[in-house]
């Protein structure tokens, strides 16, 4: 069951779980004084920084920082979340979690997608076996042999083959009990024209199947053996498959890109294939879709630096300068590596062998570097050509993250255009107020939850509805209410029983409430472990939410935090009374809808009478949704 866990149910979790033996199982580890020692598991290194206190039950590594307790181990070193990290080690610890019961829509949900991917799964066995096995499976491990793949690559990616045959799937999905219009809206099975029973979708394909972090099959990819269109078939996005939200092989390279910290993003999934046997395991591969803000959201999990391959034509090199962007705004640092014209990295290995693949790794450069000298060079040396490439290139340079890095390419900027760097810098302040100013004005026009999101890729429709980042002031509050939260578990428990969750307004607060209910435990909040899951705007309302003088509510938290909700509550009764009166009631009017119009009417005023009735009134208890 899935849902939500108690504060005492963690703490539990956490007494019977001991650190040293946990640690114990990724690292090394020598008795070193009071502590332990070991080489850190996070980074690459040769002289052991990585300490664990068995008395604290706490470990940190001296070299890159890392540090926390068995949760954030578990989630640092299996890119698990904090419920996920706690059930798994409940499980070890022979803890019976007894989650929240769930609404009866949240379990259909959740049911639906356990079955989605139990289909997936045993569509993957099934493929799998045929490519091992199956007399008919001969084609395609021939055509595996070709490309220089044996059982191993086959096993490790549990690569498969979909026969010759348009229904060879659906008779072996059926003899498992699986409904057909699951499979379908898997786009396992495409429903036949009138008459026509399902069918195949992946028929004589070589089957990719696509994990996510937990090693769940969430999609897969089909190529043909020979020359037919399309080369891919892919599965259509579904309830448990959104393709800007995953990276084919960062399951598998997941520990080879902590260790080198760097990962190398490739297009195809021969690439990532490909560089993973020539001894770069550190690669995924989108599924072919641009670099997503989500993608990079994962990928900073692990990585310290992102390295594309760049694409001579002027195509490619408009798409790694689009990914330059989404990575700068996710602060991840972007290097790019060349391949010659027509190349991609595993025909590269083919031609050039692995030791002149990490010559041209150790060359990274980063990106933007080729930004600069790609637009300066475009622009030659005529003087207005030239002042617009530089500011083409300071737009760029003002997404940076970090000041001493925008200083050091303000510097290069200005030595190669010949513009005096007082101007550059003057300049681009002028283009960071521009760009704020744009940025709140179209803010103003629109209520941050529902501005759209910039689309991932050319006609790429979004998957998820989850609200957009905005620099829209939070309201006080929310800020007062955060406040509370991170610093009280019976505020926290007063929260989520009275519904909070629901009653935030501000996106990026929502986020963050989220987060600090998951990782609460009854002895606090770790802040440090949200840090990195946070976007800029959400971390500057962490910050203000902490600068604020932590005693001057000591007294009264409690009544403090009612007050808050109580308010965050009117205010989202006023905005349904508004939208009665003002949208819903005119409308069933106009409709001709009088029992319509009678029932609004009727939930209105009793919408006005509780927004008067003075606190302490309401059904305290009275449950408004889940979290
Ligand atoms: P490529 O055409 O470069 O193929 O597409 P590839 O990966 O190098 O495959 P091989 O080496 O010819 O076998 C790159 C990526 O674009 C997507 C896939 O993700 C593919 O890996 N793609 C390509 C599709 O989704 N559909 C297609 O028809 C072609
Ligand atoms: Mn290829």
């Amino acid at each position: 069951m899935s849902g939500q866990i108690s504060d005492d149910k963690i703490e539990q979790v956490r007494d019977r779980t001991d650190i040293v033996e946990l640690v114990s199982q990724y690292v090394n580890l020598k008795v070193s004084g009071r502590n332990r020692l070991g080489l850190c598991p996070f980074h690459a290194e040769k002289t052991p920084s990585f300490s664990v206190n068995a008395e604290r039950q706490f470990y940190h590594c001296f070299g890159c920082g890392a540090g926390g307790d068995v949760f954030s181990f578990l989630m640092q070193s299996e890119g698990l979340s904090f419920p996920d990290a706690v059930r798994r080690l409940a499980d070890r610890a022979g803890v019976d979690l007894e989650e929240r019961l769930l609404s009866v829509a949240e379990s259909a949900q959740i049911e639906r997608r356990e079955r989605l991917f139990r289909i997936n799964s045993l569509a993957a066995d099934y493929f799998h076996e045929n490519l091992m096995e199956h007399p008919q499976g001969e084609v395609a491990r021939a055509y595996m042999k070709k490309r220089g793949y044996g059982q191993k690559a086959a096993g490790e990616y549990r690569i498969g083959y979909a026969l010759d045959d348009w229904e060879g799937l659906k008779n072996h999905l059926l003899r498992q009990q699986v409904s057909a219009e699951d499979a379908r809206s898997l786009g396992l099975l495409c429903a036949g024209k009138l008459g026509r029973g399902d069918y195949d979708m992946f028929r004589a394909r070589l089957m990719f199947p696509i994990f996510d972090l937990s090693g769940r099959v969430v999609a897969f990819a089909g190529r043909v053996l020979d020359d037919s269109k399309p080369k891919y078939i892919n599965s259509p996005e579904s309830p448990i498959y959104h393709k800007g939200e995953v990276l084919f092989g960062l399951y598998q390279a997941r520990q080879a890109i902590r260790v080198s910290g760097d990962v190398l993003i490739v297009e195809g999934y021969f690439d990532q294939m490909a560089l993973s046997r020539a001894g770069f395991a550190q690669a995924v591969a989108t599924c072919g879709t641009a670099l997503t803000a989500d993608h990079v959201r994962q990928l900073k999990r692990y990585a310290q630096r992102v390295v594309l391959m760049f694409d001579q034509d002027s195509a490619g090199k408009q798409a790694t300068f689009r990914a330059m962007t989404t990575l700068q705004q996710a602060g991840a640092a972007a290097a790019a590596i060349s391949l010659p014209a027509g190349d991609d990295p595993d025909s590269f290995l083919h031609r050039h062998g692995a030791d002149a693949f990490r010559t041209r790794l150790e060359a990274a450069r980063p990106v933007m570097e080729i930004y600069m000298d790609e637009a300066l060079k475009q622009a030659g040396s005529a003087v207005e050509p030239k002042v617009r490439a530089v500011e083409q290139v300071l737009e760029k340079i003002a997404f940076l993250p970090s000041e001493l890095e925008q200083d050091l390419y303000i510097k290069e900027l200005s030595q190669r255009s010949g513009i005096e760097a007082a101007l550059v810098q003057k300049k681009l302040a002028a283009i960071r107020q521009n760009q704020q100013r744009s940025r709140a004005s179209s803010q103003r026009q629109e209520p941050p939850q529902q501005a759209p999101r910039p689309s991932a890729g050319p006609g790429e429709k979004r998957a998820i509805t989850r609200p957009q980042s905005s620099r829209a002031a939070i309201n006080r509050t929310e800020l007062t209410l955060l406040r509370l939260l991170l610093q009280n578990s019976q505020v926290r428990k007063e929260f989520v029983e009275r519904g909070g969750m629901n009653l935030i307004q501000h996106p990026d607060a929502a986020v963050l409430i989220r987060l600090v209910l998951e990782r609460s435990t009854a002895s606090g909040c770790e802040i440090e472990s949200l840090l990195p899951e946070l976007n800029d705007v959400q971390r500057e309302i962490l910050v203000q939410a902490r600068s604020c003088d932590p005693d001057e509510f000591a007294e009264n938290l409690e009544q403090v935090s009612a007050d808050c909700l109580r308010s965050l509550e009117k205010q989202a009764l006023k905005k349904r009374a508004d939208q009665l009166l003002q949208e819903m009631i005119p409308a069933a009017e106009t409709r001709g809808d009088t029992g319509e119009a009678d029932r609004f009417r009727a939930e209105l005023s009793q919408l006005q009478l509780q927004i008067k009735m003075p606190p302490g009134h309401e059904n305290h208890k009275k449950k408004r949704g889940n979290i």
